[in-house]
């Protein structure tokens, strides 16, 4: 935490800019509402890092109640365990000699578990947590409709699991299904019918597992978009939910989302040309505002809208009926931009700062950034 920070104190708009800002009050209600949903259900909530990559983040998720925290890389599990956090779940495959022994020292320091879904990982993974010492808890990753990583349902999982039974220095602990194709559905209840047919997958999976005699402990899965849906199937005991603790414009428009979590997260910009009244030019381009959903807007800027995005520019035009304090604005003046998506904007930055009622209160580094290996 860069406490040395020479802005805390100061108002938002006095940052040097592109500066990536929290609204610390709406991130805190957005981690109390999905405490509060899982206080009301059998699944618990363990979210998911790589949405905003930070250890301060994870410890306010925790101490209200997760029970620990998903990563999807080593360098984001590194990044929580180094600052304390012990139940992690990599949420993925973790291949290669040198990432596998990155995994077995963290598991020396953690109560670490990955997801597997290839006999030779699992055995390599068994082997060198054996000549270490180590233990390593393991979840089978079943494809449940995504067709990303897993195994098929039914035997190709039993098979897995009885492998992963029987390797030395590891521990069967379940079964993990990700239903990301479902999970951004704009309509509740074409998404509620995906995510429970895909959740269906899952479960049929763990039945036929119990048949052979094979405990299956725990059930995770699950994303903001579903937090609600997968999170209320009684047999689910995690979800890995992350997007709405900062939440994006994406997010906030799937029906049912935006009326539960407010957008924390913009990126303050500031105007550096203004070449005439229909054309106006900021300082976030490419490099701080990522655009696979689509250009990030500017928010409560009437009859402007961001037309396109070059590496160091937005740029942005009038449309409609424009007021004149918008007509106005010129080089030097700030507004902010609300992410697209906020977890590979967030991915763009080095630093937080957390705002409250427009005044910078803290500065955090984005421990995790870029940590892609
Ligand atoms: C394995 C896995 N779990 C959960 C999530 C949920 O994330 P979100 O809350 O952003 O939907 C993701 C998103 O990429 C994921 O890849």
């Amino acid at each position: 935490m860069n406490t040395s920070e020479p802005f805390i104190g100061r108002h938002k708009t006095e940052l040097d800019t592109p500066a990536l800002l929290i609204d610390l009050d709406k991130m805190e209600a957005n981690i109390e509402t999905m405490a509060n949903y899982f206080s009301t259900v059998n699944a618990e909530l363990r979210p998911h890092v790589k949405t905003h990559k930070t250890p301060i983040i994870a410890h306010k998720q925790i101490a209200a109640g997760a029970i620990g925290v998903t990563c999807a890389k080593l360098g984001e599990a590194e990044a929580v365990i180094h600052a304390g956090i012990r139940d992690v779940l990599i949420a993925n495959q973790i291949v290669g000699a040198q990432k596998i022994a990155r995994l077995i020292n963290l598991a020396k320091h953690s109560e670490i578990m990955v997801a597997a879904d290839n006999s030779e990982n699992v055995q390599a993974i068994s082997e060198a947590a054996t000549a270490k010492g180590a233990t390593v808890r393991m979840l089978v990753e079943v494809n449940i409709g995504m067709n990303r990583c897993g195994v098929e349902p039914g035997k190709p999982a039993l098979a897995l699991a009885e492998q992963i039974l029987r390797s030395p220095n590891l521990v069967f602990e379940g079964l993990m299904g990700y239903e990301g194709h479902t999970v951004a559905k704009p309509k509740r209840p074409e998404r509620d019918a995906a995510a429970r047919e895909a959740m269906q997958r899952l479960l049929d999976t763990k039945h036929y597992l119990e048949k052979q005699g094979v405990e299956v402990p725990i059930m995770s899965g699950g994303g903001t978009g579903t937090f609600n849906i997968t999170g209320s199937i009684p047999e689910m005991t995690e979800i890995q939910a992350g997007s709405y603790v900062l939440m994006d414009s994406t997010y906030y428009n799937v029906e049912g989302i935006g009326k539960h979590f407010e957008c924390a997260l913009s990126v303050l910009a500031t105007v550096v040309s203004r070449p005439n009244r229909n054309r106006m030019i900021v300082d976030t381009g490419l490099k701080v505002l990522a655009k696979e959903f689509g250009i990030p807007q500017p928010i409560g800027l009437t009859g402007m809208e961001m037309s396109g995005l070059s590496e160091e520019h937005g740029t942005l035009k009038t449309v409609g009926q424009v007021p004149d304090e918008n007509i106005s604005l010129k080089p030097g003046d700030t507004l902010e931009i609300l992410p697209t998506h906020c977890c590979t904007t967030v991915n763009l930055h080095d630093r937080y700062y957390g705002i409250r009622n427009g005044i910078v209160e803290s500065v955090w580094d984005i421990t995790a950034r870029g940590r892609a290996q």
